[in-house]
């Protein structure tokens, strides 16, 4: 038997649209493995009503196909589905990382993420590795076509979600299909800035380099107060705030000692709106870590 607890992850930051993504330290979803004749799984924990536990529909499900590796799968949602918090990912990277091991299949971490992604092709309608690669490596993740990139990093965040719900492939319909010169030029300065900040752990970098005019303003106009939640945020401290993935959920870039601060201007400014939210205290974080029966 095996416990894995994959971390939520946070995709795009912005200029990084498909190709970037963070680790999150907190929330994260615990998987629990064990060998049985077919696979079977239960939800438990966040948004778990609304996750099926038919293997054909689940995500978990599509891993254990993938990997020939029937289980008794339990998942506990510590992510809640359609948040922007690579939910899906996050079980999806926990069923790779425990079935390899339970099967003793023998799969690298990088040779783990296609397979995780098929998983969440199920749910999200296609497979992008920008959620699974950090949950599986942990730190910032940049993935091309020529593979992926993985730099561990440091630095405080606040993952804001607000109770909205915007969906995957609502957000991915407003995403344009095509861009302007100038501001795909723009775009991969401020990617650029942001990768050298990742490699430096420089909050500023991070922050500034997150400005991007092409998909996140299209995002942005789905999640109600945005503007007024971003303001908030830099007034306090953050260097820098973007739509996480789809969304709804905020990620504010900013440092340690202001990141209390940072939390509180942005559940106050969604409370102005009328929604609630929760603001998780965080950090980039490791990537999914296996704990067999012994330990
Ligand atoms: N890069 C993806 C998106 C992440 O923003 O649509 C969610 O799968």
């Amino acid at each position: 038997m095996f416990t894995v607890r994959a971390p939520a992850s946070s995709a795009n930051l912005g200029s990084g649209f498909d190709v970037f993504g963070i680790a999150l330290g907190r929330p994260a979803d615990v998987v629990r493995v064990e060998r049985a004749p077919e696979t079977t799984i239960t939800v438990t924990g966040a948004g778990s009503q609304y996750i099926p536990e038919d293997p054909e529909r689940n995500t978990v499900g599509a891993v254990a196909e993938a990997l020939d590796a029937p289980a008794r799968i339990q998942i506990d949602k510590g992510v809640r589905p359609s948040s922007g918090l690579g939910s899906s990912a996050a079980s999806a990277a926990a069923a790779a990382v425990a079935l390899n091991a339970l099967y003793d299949r023998g799969l690298s971490r990088e040779e783990l993420v296609p397979i995780a992604a098929e998983g969440e092709a199920l749910v999200s309608g296609a497979a992008h590795s920008d959620n699974v690669a950090p949950s599986l490596l942990g730190g910032f993740t940049i993935v091309t076509e020529g593979g992926i990139t993985q730099v561990d990093a440091s630095l405080s965040l606040v993952a804001c979600l607000p109770e909205i719900n915007v969906s995957t492939r609502d957000a991915r319909k407003v995403v344009p299909e095509r861009a302007e010169m100038a501001d795909i030029v723009s775009t991969v300065g401020h990617a650029a800035t942001l990768a050298v900040g990742m490699a430096r752990d420089d909050p500023d970098l991070v922050g500034r380099g997150m400005d991007d005019g092409i998909v996140t303003p299209e995002r942005a106009a789905l999640i109600r107060g945005y503007d007024d939640v971003r303001d908030a945020a830099l007034a306090v401290g953050a260097t820098g705030v973007t739509v996480s993935g789809a969304g709804p959920t905020l990620l504010a870039v900013c440092r340690e000692p202001d990141r209390r601060a940072v939390a509180s201007a942005m559940m106050d400014a969604f409370d102005d709106h009328g929604i609630e939210s929760r603001a998780y205290q965080t950090e980039v974080g490791a990537g999914a870590q296996l704990y067999s029966d012994a330990e």
